[in-house]
């Protein structure tokens, strides 16, 4: 199976960005840690992180041309705001699972709103690092029942 997992804006800065919030853990660690999960269940991980709305687009495109099974993606605050993501998604109708580091609900009443949710498989959130692993699993999960 091939899974992209894509991270949008400031995640780059995990590790550093508000600790307290989401963890001191860098994305690198994060990504190192799924890629071996990932290969564990015999999946093939690749990812891709950026600050910017059209290569994030680009990038779900790019993975619809590629055939990927699925994507795990943290959308960041574009979440919050990008219709342009949302309708890249109802474009190519790539299978995907939304992640939030935090519990997004427990925040600031503008993150409760997302444009990606109601069109994603799932949505996990409040977990940490953890919730990308949780994500993986529900994903092969997925695409195994979609198999048979
Ligand atoms: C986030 C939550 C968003 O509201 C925020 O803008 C982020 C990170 C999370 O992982 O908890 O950048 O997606």
């Amino acid at each position: 199976a091939s899974i992209l997992v894509i991270n949008g804006p400031n995640l780059n800065l995990l590790g550093v960005r508000e600790p307290g919030i989401y963890g001191s853990q860098t994305l690198a660690d994060i990504e190192r840690h799924l890629a071996d999960c990932g290969a564990k269940q015999g999946a093939e991980l690749a990812f891709f992180q950026s600050n910017a709305e059209h290569a994030l687009i680009d990038r779900i495109h790019q993975a619809f041309r590629d055939q990927v099974d699925f994507i795990l993606i943290n959308p960041g605050a574009y979440t919050h705001t990008s219709i342009a993501i949302r309708d890249a998604f109802l474009a190519t109708r790539v299978p995907f699972i939304e992640v939030h580091l935090s519990n997004v609900h427990a925040r600031e009443p503008f993150r409760r709103h997302s444009y990606l949710s109601d069109i994603a498989l799932g949505v996990i959130c409040g977990f940490g690092a953890f919730g990308y692993e949780i994500a993986l699993q529900a994903a092969m999960k997925s695409i195994t029942e979609r198999a048979h």
